[in-house]
Formats: structure tokens, C-alpha cells, sequence
């Protein structure tokens, strides 16, 4: 676990990173690296790691967030389905930044015949000496609710980072029986936390971090291209072939109970790897952060106009700001989209 007089555990499901309320705080999502670390993999996963060192050398940021499928436990693409040794390999890397992570459990993490379940796998990452987890609370769903409260000297809650376990897979449990999503008593527990935040800071503010989109997502998308000005394009793209969201087909009811509580106002996810859309729906900004999967996609070593970052700066002035950052110079328009709401038409 990450040690540092700035930063404890304060409660199972809790911790505290101290920071400055002169400095702007920079948060680099990364998402879906897919990690094989297999005989069969290893050219993939050089490109990965240097992928993440260029991110992380170029963005300096002060925590990493990975939103899922960190490894990759599937034995015809890894070569192996050893997930405790994938989960090992990558946080020795991590660790050698010397730099705060944090992450959520994606669907491919406990891939179905892995070594490890989520459980052993959450032991294992807190253990990673610059690795900031816990499983939470143990009768909730999912491995991995946790909160990361951003305090200042004063011990004042600037901003709460709510990490949620999306979960895995729906009836049937396995990748073609579709996804899970954030459970009820997850989000009454998330919903909880913020109605606390909210009755001793009115004017607080809070990010959540989870692998799987919500189905409001691909809603507001819609809304969106049928010219719905409600709907605010902030950046990127739908690049999935027939525009796919990979939604659960469970209804969930984290968005309608977030929209109703109104702490949250950023939401960032992952999953579907080609998806860099962020948008503003309903006071929430939702977004993908780009991806670095070179593995997990059929064919997706070649494509680049997805893959990079996403850096969330907290501003010394507490204003949030959210950018791709794309590993390659240039990205098409049709990735990066025109910056505004109008001229989005052209990418849709
Ligand atoms: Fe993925
Ligand atoms: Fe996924």
C-alpha cells in the first residue's frame, strides 16, 4: 500500500490524500491496458508499457486512476491465465514511477478461469508500494468501493474520488450473456457517502470512476445527434463499429439516484477502447478516457487514434478541467471531434 505522511486509511472503505490548495492536482485516467504478460503476448505488452511510461512521463501527473481491464487473464490471446503474476508484473512497473494509483475491477480482470478471483487479486494490489486499494466493505457488491477524499492542511474534503466495481457480466456470467452493472446497494452506499459530504460542504463537488458506461451515456448520446441541446459534446468520439456502447442490459439506477443526489459531476469510464466521448448530460460530464489496449481487440495494434490518456486537473482555483491525451501527435478530427456542440454534426 502507498505509504506517505500526506495520505492514510480512515475507515475500511476510506482514505485521505492530503494535497495543495496552491497547486493544481492532476489525475491521469488510464484505461483498459490489457496486460498479458504471457508467451503470447509479449510484443503487445512492450508497446503497452511504453505507451503508459510516454503518458505518464509526458503528463507528470500527481495520481493514476486505471478504470479496468488492467490484465488480461485470457488464454488465447495472453498465453497464460495467471492473473496473479499479471497483477505483480504491472505494479512493479507502476511502482517504479513513484507515483500514486489507484484502480476498478473491469469484466476481464477475473477473466472465468484465472488464478486468482477478485478478492485474492484486491490483496495482491495492496500490496503494490505505491498502490492505493481496499475490497471496502465486504457485504457490498463487487471487490473495490472505495473512497479517495482529496483533503487539504485543514483536513477539509476538497474532493472525493469514488472508485465503484462495475462488476462483470450479467445472467449466465460469461462475456456473451452481456454486462453487469453498479448494483443497488452500491449505489445506495456511494449515494450515502455523498449526502454526507453534502450536508457538511453544500457546494461539494465529486468525481466517480467505474469500468462499464452507464446506459445514460448511450442515452445521451442519442439525444445528442437528434439535436438535443441539453446535451453538451465536450470531446471525442463513438468509434465502435455500429456506434456500440457495451451497456448492461440491466437497467441500474446510478445515474437517475446521481442526477437526484447532484454531488457527482464527472464521471469517467472504459471499456468500450475505441469510445473517447465526453459529454455533458443532465449536470454530469461523462466520459472514456482513452485507451492503451494493444492486445485485447483483434487488430487494434495498428490503430492509434484511440489510444492515450486522460488527464482531470483540479486547478488550484477548484475549476476541474478534462483533456485527452493522445499518445500520438496527431489524431484525426473524427477522434478528437471540433471542440463544440455545433460543429459536432460532422463527427456523428
Ligand atoms: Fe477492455
Ligand atoms: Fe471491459
Amino acid at each position: 500500500m502507498y505509504h506517505s505522511d500526506d495520505f492514510r486509511q480512515t475507515k475500511e472503505d476510506n482514505f485521505q490524500l492530503h494535497i495543495s490548495r496552491e497547486k493544481d492536482f492532476k489525475i491521469l485516467q488510464l484505461t483498459d491496458l490489457h496486460m498479458g504478460f504471457g508467451w503470447l503476448s509479449k510484443k503487445q505488452d512492450e508497446l503497452a508499457l511504453a505507451a503508459v511510461k510516454k503518458l505518464v512521463r509526458r503528463t507528470k501527473p500527481d495520481l493514476i486512476v486505471l478504470t479496468g481491464d488492467s490484465v488480461f487473464p485470457f488464454w488465447p490471446k495472453a498465453g497464460t491465465r495467471d492473473n496473479g503474476k499479471q497483477a505483480k508484473k504491472l505494479m512493479a512497473f507502476l511502482d517504479g514511477f513513484q507515483i500514486p494509483y489507484t484502480l476498478v475491477f473491469g469484466n476481464h480482470d477475473c477473466e472465468m478461469g484465472s488464478a486468482c478471483d477478485k478478492e485474492q487479486l484486491g490483496r495482491l494490489f495492496k500490496k503494490g508500494a505505491y498502490c492505493i486499494f481496499t475490497e471496502g466493505k465486504k457485504d457490498l457488491s463487487g471487490v473495490g468501493n472505495f473512497v479517495i477524499e482529496l483533503v487539504d492542511d485543514a483536513g477539509k474534503v476538497l474532493l472525493p474520488l469514488v472508485m465503484l466495481d462495475s462488476n462483470m457480466y450479467g445472467e449466465g456470467g460469461w462475456f456473451f450473456s452481456g454486462f453487469d452493472c453498479i448494483h443497488e446497494d452500491q449505489t445506495d452506499w456511494c449515494m450515502e457517502r455523498l449526502t454526507a459530504y453534502r450536508q457538511m460542504d453544500p457546494g461539494i463537488r465529486a468525481m466517480a470512476f467505474f469500468h462499464m458506461p452507464l446506459r445514460e451515456f448511450k442515452d445521451a448520446y442519442e439525444r445528442m445527434k437528434l439535436g438535443d441541446k441539453s446535451v453538451v459534446y465536450e470531446h471525442g468520439s463513438i468509434s465502435e463499429k455500429n456506434e456500440y456502447f457495451g451497456i448492461s442490459k440491466r437497467p441500474g439506477s446510478f445515474f437517475d439516484r446521481a442526477v437526484e443526489n447532484g454531488v457527482i459531476k464527472w464521471m469517467f469510464c472504459g471499456h468500450d477502447h475505441l469510445n473517447t466521448l465526453s459529454l455533458t448530460y443532465k449536470g454530469i460530464r461523462m466520459t472514456y478516457g482513452m485507451s492503451i489496449d494493444y492486445l485485447g481487440y483483434a487488430g487494434i495494434k495498428k490503430s492509434y487514434t484511440q489510444r492515450g490518456g486522460t488527464l482531470i486537473t483540479r486547478k488550484a482555483d477548484g475549476t476541474v478541467t478534462v483533456r485527452m491525451v493522445p499518445l500520438d501527435a496527431v489524431v484525426s478530427k473524427r477522434v478528437r471531434g471540433n471542440g463544440t456542440p455545433e460543429k459536432n454534426k460532422a463527427i456523428c
